[in-house]
């Protein structure tokens, strides 16, 4: 049993915020969960009577108006999932809206928390590393995949893959660029105001109730376009489907939540790396041969094979560190993630047609 008796969780619709919503309040009854969330992402109102079949309360509010902020009921924990999460976003329009979301609405959930003297739980992401950086770690090309070749590992690269000592410094998008901004702030809050605070650097998180769309949500993206027969495109680094990522279920990020929710006093603004591994990765071309599997269904699959400025041709986590101190390992395997998603998707094939398809 989590040492709180409140907990409220920012864009508690979304896919993150909405899974966690219930699973807290499944896992502890006697938990008062609140989501918030303005309705932004397309899909999140299909997740409201899940919310309320459960017991978490929502509440329709916008992270960047200090009004609705201020009438948010008492928590002892704020989970940060209100975000604008596409690592694409900014790119070809203004920042500002994407600067205004991530950094200014954050920094309102952090004074919130500290008004309330609550914990804070954020989730980053492994977008705050550079692109460049990673883009030049030596790699080779496997039949499916790219993987890095292990010469000359910098610090904070192994074989496990990318650990939080990983240089910081180079470019890394805005989106990655308003999650380091306001790790930096967590971290001065629980410095200057003792405030229980905890970021977790998650690579790509999947699952159920992912509104997945072509610039964010790629595993049920990848799914729901072989379900409804609809083509995809290969894009970047020769347009072969070889990019590499690893990916977490969000039912083990909640199993993590739970054992490092046990314990605020050991927060202190800590950092860790969460994601799947190697062992939970896939390359696109991978993914499109599960989905067959899962779905009997094959999708024209167009190449192109220009790279977004933005694209990593590999990333792959090494959260050896919160697994040591929590005594925690991600279960969930990637042919499981998809069958998972399928499911989800099937049952609720008409709702999601308009979403996802
Ligand atoms: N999905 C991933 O792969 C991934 C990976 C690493 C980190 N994250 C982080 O996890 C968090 C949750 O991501 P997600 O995948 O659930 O995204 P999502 O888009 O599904 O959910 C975000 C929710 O926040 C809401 N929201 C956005 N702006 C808001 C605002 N100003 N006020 C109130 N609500 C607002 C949206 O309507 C949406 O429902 C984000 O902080 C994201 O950066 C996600």
């Amino acid at each position: 049993m989590p040492p709180f008796k409140s907990i409220l969780i920012t864009g508690g619709a979304g896919f993150v915020g909405a899974n966690l919503s219930v699973s807290f309040k499944r896992a502890y009854a006697d938990v008062r969960v609140t989501a918030v969330d303005n309705l932004k992402r397309r899909g999140g109102e299909l997740n409201l009577p899940r919310l309320r079949r459960y017991g978490v309360d929502f509440l329709h509010g916008d992270i960047r108006c200090p009004e609705d902020v201020d009438a948010w009921p008492q928590y002892d924990l704020l989970i940060d999932c209100s975000a604008e999460p596409s690592v694409q976003a900014g790119l070809h329009e203004s920042p500002l809206p994407l600067l205004q979301n991530n950094l200014v609405g954050t920094i309102h959930c952090l004074e919130s928390a500290r008004r309330r003297e609550a914990a804070f739980l954020f989730l980053s992401t492994s977008r705050v590393y550079p692109i460049e950086r990673l883009n030049a770690l030596p790699w080779r090309e496997e039949a499916t995949r790219f993987v890095w070749t292990a010469e000359n590992n910098p610090p904070g690269l192994s074989a496990a893959g990318v650990a939080e000592e990983f240089p910081l410094e180079g470019a890394r998008s805005l989106y990655g660029a308003t999650k380091l901004s306001a790790e930096l702030l967590i971290q001065e809050f629980a410095y200057s105001h003792g405030m229980p605070a905890l970021i977790n650097r998650c690579g790509i998180l999947t699952g159920p109730r992912q509104m997945g769309k072509v610039d964010q949500g790629v595993v049920t993206l990848w799914v729901a376009r072989h379900l409804f027969r609809r083509g995809l495109r290969y894009i970047g680094y020769g347009g072969r489907g070889k990019q590499v990522r690893d990916m977490l279920h969000v039912d083990d990020l909640f199993d993590l939540l739970v054992l490092q929710l046990e314990k605020p006093a050991d927060w202190r603004g800590r950092i860790y790396n969460v994601g799947g591994g190697w062992r939970i990765s896939s390359s696109l071309q991978e993914l499109t041969e599960l989905c067959r599997a899962a779905t009997g269904n094959t999708v024209p699959i167009e190449s192109v094979p220009e790279t977004s400025p933005v694209d990593l041709r590999i990333y792959v986590t090494d959260s050896r560190r919160v697994e040591n101190a929590y005594g925690w390992r991600p279960h969930r395997t990637v042919p499981q993630i998809v069958d998972d998603i399928v499911g989800w998707v099937r049952r609720h094939e008409d709702d999601l047609r308009p979403i996802i398809a």
